[in-house]
């Protein structure tokens, strides 16, 4: 390998005394490979530079090419006969290909067959996890912990780049509100605040301090811009929105991840306004370049380039590629059209060759970076990846994560937690003995096998009296009830009946939205069905979005929101289940009571007719009352907490000023238990309409039985600013209602005036 190598760098000219002599074996034997010097912007640009003027522009356009592997599918799929073009070096980067062996293989072609052997990055949809599964991001958001949420970004970050690996195609920010978006499950809520905190330390957790140590992996935020707003919440659809909007709700999560650092973004399906992202030069160039200051490259969302003719925005493929190349992408996701479009476009002066350079730099310039220049093969290493996957380390951190995840939605006479010297515990339900369904949609290159079921959780859990009735009795679909009468019985003899329901892995995540958000198939006559037999019930959903539940909110007494909790979902779900986790999870999304509430969020306007009982003209439904089922923020406990009012250090500051606002929570239930205290804003009155509230802080506090502690938030300017009437981010003088509380909809309020420096 080491001629390769040295043969590598004599045929790139200039940049290889620079960089040859490096040791191959060094880099792959410790946790922590030791980093490759890093390089400064000039030696970087020097370096891209020295590759680029050796270039013709076919392999130009080659680094601006990505196409899928055929080993793994994302989308639809387009043969692009993509070994032959490796070797013409018409391909920049290879996705949905890993393994230490495969991606050398690919490798190997790349740098061993064409003309400038020049190495590809390998990208992937590393989204929670990648052999260790963890829980899906709308899960692990349900955490308000950044810090565990960075870990698990990390240790992806580790399994991701000992399987050959440079690039993950995440974090998702794209702020939802509508669950029948079946991408809801990728992101982190419908909360800017919340989607930013979580956005940096995804980012942070995947690129670590340094891109080329071997054990880091390009970020990839995604799909820029607002693509959780698809109308009626359709996957693909339509965007159309305010820039008030767009820059107050749907931006702030993106800038956040690129001002953390993410080396690379992904353009959205969507139109945003009707100019479809992948084209669009306000977004790409104008904020992402000019405003923002971003400097890695842009990817195309998955044939992207292509559909921008059926968005009719262009009238061929020459178009196509000419006006999205033109706004600002850098590379062609699976498309092909900037390999067979660009050139021609250059020769003919309709694209001019130093856009394509400069796009073509971006990515030599993180090819750098990655150190892949130096060594090809060093994410190629079949030993560190043994070593490196499913440790029990790993697994620690996915049953953790998976604990902290879990939302207590109702727990009507401490039903919950149960007793693990119990007689008899009945567990029914289409999702007790799965493991399939519970790695939740993008899971990775993880095994089903590995997943530890909730039966399992369970019988590691309880005493060797306790009898286990185990019966599926429904499917997940479909509409038999033939199963029904054995799980019944099951029920009926035992002490308490734990129901898991809810989606099943497909049916959230792309191209997987849905009309109808209750629980799918005959489940709900299931949990009926058994509820009727008079034990007391504890339902455990499994799900990939909010779903509406009525019935069950109504009529049982326990019901833990779960998710998909990944490897480690039965364990998890166990010591919530027996107490040895106290449930400290929040909900990031709201919940509503009906789908044609949707959508339905925390943080919207009051209209000028807010809601009145017994007055006729005010704004509601006839059927179904405006509140939600769980509101924004809502979790509860074994234990409870109770808030003191918020205090403020100062009651009337000036615009630039910052102020602190103290709370004092107190346990006041008998066992130990987290908190997550929130705090939230309003302007009173101001020139344009203040939404009711948005979140501005949250902490964790751990409190024992009786114990109190003092919990403050610092509210600065730049958490007061808002956008004027003339779109400008200022913090505005008025009164400013400040909360506190356990979520969105139990709050305690202070006021702050704030007025204008003299
Ligand atoms: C399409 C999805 O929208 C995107 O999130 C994903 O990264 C790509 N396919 C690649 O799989």
């Amino acid at each position: 390998m080491k001629n390769k190598l040295t043969f590598l760098f004599i045929s790139v000219g200039l940049m290889i005394v620079s960089i040859s002599g490096c040791n191959l074996s060094a880099q792959t034997q410790s946790n922590e490979p030791p980093a490759q010097q890093k390089y400064d912007t000039a030696t970087l640009n020097q370096k891209a530079d020295s590759v680029l003027s050796l270039m013709n522009i076919e392999e130009k356009v080659g680094q601006l090419t990505q196409f899928t592997s055929d080993m793994n599918i994302t989308g639809p799929y387009i043969r692009s006969n993509y070994e032959k073009l490796l070797k013409e070096g018409k391909v920049g980067s290879i996705f949905n290909a890993y393994g230490a062996s495969y991606t050398r293989k690919l490798q190997e072609i790349a740098v061993d067959s064409s003309r400038l052997h020049i190495p590809l990055i390998f990208g992937y949809d590393v989204i929670h996890g990648f052999r260790t599964e963890f829980p899906v991001p709308l899960a692990e958001s349900c955490s308000w912990n950044p810090s565990l949420i960075g870990k698990t970004s990390r240790v992806a970050a580790v399994e991701a780049s000992a399987s050959g690996l440079q690039w993950t195609f995440a974090p998702m920010v794209d702020i939802a509100r509508d669950p029948r978006w079946g991408r809801i499950v990728e992101g982190a809520g419908e909360d800017p605040y919340l989607g930013s905190a979580i956005a940096r330390a995804r980012v942070k957790g995947f690129q670590g301090n340094d891109l080329s140590a071997t054990n880091t992996v390009l970020a990839c935020v995604k799909h820029y811009a607002a693509y959780g707003a698809v109308e009626a919440g359709r996957d693909y659809n339509t965007v159309d929105m305010s820039m008030r909007r767009l820059r107050s709700i749907y931006l702030p999560t993106y800038k956040a991840a690129i001002d953390a650092g993410a080396a690379t973004i992904m353009t959205s399906f969507n139109t945003l306004n009707g100019e479809p992202s992948t084209s669009n030069h306000f977004l790409l160039t104008d904020v992402l370049r000019n405003e923002w200051g971003f400097k890695g490259f842009v990817v195309t969302d998955y044939t992207a380039i292509k559909e921008l003719e059926h968005h009719r925005v262009a009238k061929d493929d020459a178009q196509a590629a000419e006006i999205s190349i033109k706004a600002g992408t850098d590379m062609d996701m699976q498309s092909g059209l900037f390999l067979k479009e660009l050139p021609k476009l250059v020769k003919q002066g309709v694209v001019k060759e130093s856009t394509i350079d400069q796009a073509v730099k971006r990515i030599l310039k993180m090819k750098f970076e990655l150190g892949l220049f130096k060594d090809p093969y060093k994410y190629c290493d079949p030993q560190r990846e043994h070593r490196d996957t499913m440790t029990t380390a790993n697994l620690k951190l996915a049953r953790e994560m998976a604990k902290k995840s879990i939302v207590l939605l109702k727990n009507n006479h401490n039903i919950l937690p149960l007793n693990k010297n119990l007689k008899t515990i009945a567990l029914l339900g289409p999702l007790a003995d799965n493991k399939k369904d519970l790695l939740g949609p993008w899971h990775g290159a993880s095994h089903w096998q590995d997943v530890q079921t909730v039966l399992k959780g369970i019988k590691d859990k309880v005493s060797s009296n306790t009898r286990i009735l185990y019966d599926k009795g429904v499917n997940i679909k479909g509409g038999s009830t033939s199963g029904f009468s054995k799980a019944v019985r099951y029920a009926r003899q035992a002490d308490v009946a734990i129901v898991c329901v809810g989606e099943s892995e497909t049916m959230s995540g792309e191209a997987a939205s849905r009309s109808k958000i209750g629980l799918p198939g005959k489940q709900l006559e299931f949990v009926k069905a058994i509820e009727k037999t008079g034990t007391p019930v504890v339902v455990v959903l499994m799900n990939g979005r909010p779903l509406t539940l009525p019935w069950i909110s109504d009529n049982v007494p326990g019901i833990l929101e779960t998710w998909f909790l990944g490897t480690e979902a039965g364990p998890a779900i166990s010591d919530v289940l027996f107490g040895d986790y106290n449930p400290s999870g929040k909900l990031t999304t709201t919940f509503p009571r009906d789908v044609g509430q949707i959508p339905l969020y925390y943080n919207h306007y009051n209209t000028g007719r807010p809601f009145q009982k017994n007055n006729k003209y005010t704004s509601k439904y006839l059927d179904v009352p405006n509140t939600p089922q769980y509101p924004f923020g809502y979790g509860l406990s074994y234990t409870t907490f109770k808030y003191s009012k918020p205090t403020l250090d100062k009651h009337k500051i000036t615009t630039g000023d910052s102020v602190k606002v103290h709370v004092t929570i107190t346990n006041t239930g008998k066992r130990a238990g987290e908190e997550i205290a929130q705090f939230y804003i309003s302007e009173k009155y101001a020139d344009v309409s203040p939404r009711v509230k948005e979140l501005k802080g949250f902490a964790h506090v751990n409190l024992k039985p009786g114990e109190s502690r003092q919990v403050t938030f610092t509210l600065t300017p730049q958490k007061m600013s808002m956008y004027n009437l003339h779109m400008k981010k200022v913090v505005e003088p008025g009164t400013f209602e400040i909360m506190t509380g356990p979520n969105s909809a139990e709050v305690q309020t202070d006021t702050l005036q704030v007025v204008n420096p003299q």
